[in-house]
């Protein structure tokens, strides 16, 4: 309560004077706010334009009050209402470049003003990633680098407090033959390298911080270049960290050698130089030999491969003229059945052909007969055609004249023998009308000379025949026609 006093005395006399002229008291307004006796937190991400808290101030009595900032640093950063006293951030806070303000707030009823001061603390937030230090990182290692060697320490520091700000070290992908300590960031060898095989390692190293909600993680790249141990050189002494590396691991054979020199003399240290280089020539002979056997297996395996290639190629020959051969022979089977049916056929057409030429051979009389026949069709037809295209009359004169003429030719020999009955008949009628003329006695006058000279003379074999007379005998009289067939005859 003394130091408000103290702090407001001016105040308190511009007070009292006012209150002298009027013969009235006026009590000033005074905040009402806990921060003010211990601190207002304000957390660093507190977007701009947003409400920090609300100023609250009494006046007894109960003036109008006007709220304001004081201070040039903190009205770029805090605006406050006038008449409400609601306070605005209006730039952002960072924790990592100021984590506290000191600001002065005033209350005022018009007659008098009342400024108090706050502590400010800005709250942290994990917005910082972690951040690599002493970048590029790159190391030369021996080749004979023994495993569980340091070789390297990487350093990120983040700014944000808690775990927000602790690092933990990580390869991404894990390497086969380096490993890191996530804590410490000391990259060690797990693994025996070769320089054959592999010259140089590109490894990627997260730094990650270990906040719970939001972790932020940083990469960076590390290079390790391994050296083959003939030409080793003292790189080693230049490596980053060298210090730290070495506290866990033996120092080095050549860092020995200074002090024993120096304790036992330029000698030792010549003769030293001495067995190194001879020892150095040894190894680069032993090299120039590896290499030289090295180059002359490469060049063995190449002429081999040469000849190789060579061989196959004149084998890959052989086997095309083979197969080429092959081939040709598979055509020639193939084509000689196909000769011999082409031939077959050939022959087969050819017989047929004889066959139908002595059909055709056979079958020409026939043609000749059939064409004859067609002829005397035609003539037939013609003559048919003629004979319409006559007169009828013409037509019925000449076929009268055909049909007498058959009629004649059939009735001809018909009409001679009909003449020849007829007159036949006729003479016989005559005969039997000239006897039945004669008188009787005549008749028997006359079958008496008859039937005496029938036995008188002798009578010719013609008259015995056809009488049928028996020669003793006067038997029955012949007919009367045979005698006189017979009369007729001899006269
Ligand atoms: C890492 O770097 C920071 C800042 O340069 C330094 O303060 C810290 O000592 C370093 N840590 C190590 C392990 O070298
Ligand atoms: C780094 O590692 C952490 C933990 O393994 C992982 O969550 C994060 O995604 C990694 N960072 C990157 C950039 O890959």
């Amino acid at each position: 309560m003394r130091c408000h006093v103290a702090t407001s005395c001016h105040v308190v006399w511009l007070f009292v004077l006012i209150s002298g002229c009027w013969g009235q008291v006026n009590r000033l307004p005074f905040f009402t706010n806990h921060f003010f006796d211990t601190y207002l937190l304000i957390s660093e991400d507190t977007p701009v334009g947003s409400s920090v808290t609300q100023l609250l101030a009494r006046d007894m009595d109960n003036d109008p009050l006007v709220f304001g900032v004081s201070g040039e640093e903190a009205s770029r950063f805090f605006a406050v209402e006038p008449d409400t006293g609601v306070v605005w951030l209006r730039q952002p806070l960072d924790r990592e470049t100021k984590s506290e303000f000191t600001v002065e707030f005033s209350v005022s009823d018009h007659q008098g003003v009342i400024t108090r001061k706050v502590n400010i603390q800005v709250g942290d937030v994990n917005d910082n990633a972690p951040t690599f230090h002493n970048q590029p990182y790159s190391v030369r290692i021996l080749e004979n680098t023994p495993v569980g060697t340091p070789i390297f320490i990487v350093n990120a520091t983040d700014p944000d407090l808690g775990a927000g700000g602790s690092v933990l070290y990580s390869f991404q992908p894990p390497s086969q033959f380096f490993a890191i300590d996530s804590a410490r960031g000391i990259v060690t060898v797990i693994r025996e390298l070769d320089y054959e095989t592999t010259q140089a390692y590109q490894l990627t190293v997260n730094a990650t911080d270990q906040d719970k909600t939001r972790p932020l993680s940083m990469l960076a790249n590390l290079a390790i270049i391994i050296t083959d141990v003939q030409d080793m050189d003292p790189i080693f002494i230049n490596l980053p960290y060298s210090t730290n590396i070495y506290e866990h691991s033996p120092p080095p054979w050549w860092r020995l050698g200074f002090p024993l020199t120096r304790a036992w003399g330029l000698r030792r240290l010549r003769r030293l130089r001495r067995l190194r280089r001879l020892r150095w020539l040894r190894r680069l002979r032993r090299l120039r030999r590896l290499r030289r056997l090295r180059r002359l297996r490469r060049l063995r395996r190449l002429r081999r491969l040469r000849r190789l290639r060579r061989l196959r190629r004149l084998r890959r020959l052989r086997q095309l003229r083979r197969l080429r051969r092959l081939r040709r022979l598979r055509r020639l089977r193939r084509l000689r059945p196909l000769r011999r049916l082409r031939r077959l056929r050939r022959l087969r057409r050819l017989r047929r052909l004889r066959r139908l030429r002595r059909r055709l051979r056979r079958l020409r009389p026939l043609r000749r007969l059939r064409r004859l026949r067609r002829l005397r069709r035609l003539r037939r037809l013609r003559r048919l055609r003629r004979l319409r295209r006559l007169r009828p009359l013409r037509r019925l004169r000449r076929l009268r004249r055909l049909r007498r003429l058959r009629r004649l030719r059939r009735l001809r020999p018909l009409r001679r023998l009909r003449r020849l009955r007829r007159l036949r008949r006729l003479r016989r009628l005559r005969r039997l009308r000239r006897l039945r003329r004669l008188r009787p006695l005549r008749r028997l006058r006359r079958l008496r000379r008859l039937r005496r000279l029938r036995r008188t003379s002798s009578l010719t074999p013609d008259a015995w025949s056809l009488g049928r007379v028996s020669p003793g005998k006067s038997g029955p009289l012949l007919s009367g026609k045979v005698l006189d067939n017979y009369w007729r005859g001899k006269s």
